[in-house]
């Protein structure tokens, strides 16, 4: 599929970019914005995303689906393999996925995924924008809320080149989006599961209404969560899970 490139030095959001530029962009190209620094960088669950010049990541994609509201908690744990799969290609060794779609090394956070709906382009026909922030020289973690890393901090007997990563992330989430659109989620059950960072712990949900050990997903993309007695299946989207 060909891609509308935009390379911006500053931007308030890739993803708010791509809302913007949508529909000057015809063709079936698919826009994808990257920016040098955002200054209104967006996290999952109204959080700010950390975006200083210069160091990181920040890429938005506008993807086309047809199909049901529905399949988005699928996509968006399909997101989270296909930017593990890039980085593995490009040598990063124990990539976890932490539930849904956080990319870690090391214990802490590289990468999160912001799938956002755009609308319903005609009957059936849904438009969403994904953006992918991976942390590459983040140097200084000021006003991050939660345990971070960096590839450079990671692996720092590599050079790492943002063009580089960028190309292979695009690459690889086209890869997969058409996969997924042609053949489900099916494939990327086992595919998720293998880099489950919570597979066998004892977990918590959100709200410490519900706890019990990580048994990994269902085919849709749902946790499922024994309390010995029970599983229980939560849904993308609705509560955070961590280790207690
Ligand atoms: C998360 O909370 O884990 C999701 C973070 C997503 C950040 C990326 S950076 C590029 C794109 N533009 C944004 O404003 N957010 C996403």
């Amino acid at each position: 599929s060909a891609i509308d490139l935009i390379v911006l030095d500053e931007v308030d959001s890739t993803n708010a970019e791509i809302v913007r530029r949508r529909p000057e962009l015809g063709g079936g190209r698919i826009p994808v914005c990257v920016a040098d620094c955002q200054t209104a960088g967006r996290g999952r669950r109204g959080r700010v995303w950390q975006s200083p010049r210069g160091q990181n990541l920040y890429l938005s994609l506008g993807l086309i689906f047809r199909g049901s509201f529905a399949m988005l908690d699928g996509l968006s744990l399909v997101l989270g393999v296909a930017v593990a799969e890039a980085l593995e290609e490009q040598g990063v060794p124990d990539v976890g996925l932490k539930w849904p779609n956080d990319i870690f090394i090391g214990g802490s956070k590289l990468s999160g995924i912001l799938v956002e709906l755009q609308g319903e382009l005609e009957e059936g026909i849904i438009q969403v924008v994904a953006g992918i922030g991976l942390n590459v020289h983040m140097k200084d973690g000021a006003g991050v809320d939660q345990s971070w890393s960096s590839l450079a901090g990671a692996l720092p007997e590599r050079r790492w080149c943002r063009n580089e990563l960028a190309a292979a992330i695009i690459r690889s989430v086209l890869r997969a989006v058409n996969e997924f659109t042609g053949q489900g989620f099916g494939g990327f059950r086992t595919r998720w599961q293998s880099r489950d960072i919570f597979s066998g712990k004892p977990l918590t949900a959100t709200h410490g209404e519900l706890a019990g050990t990580g048994l990994g997903i269902d085919d849709s993309g749902n946790y499922l969560l024994s309390d010995g007695e029970e599983v229980v299946s939560i849904r993308a989207g609705e509560i955070s899970l961590r280790v207690q």
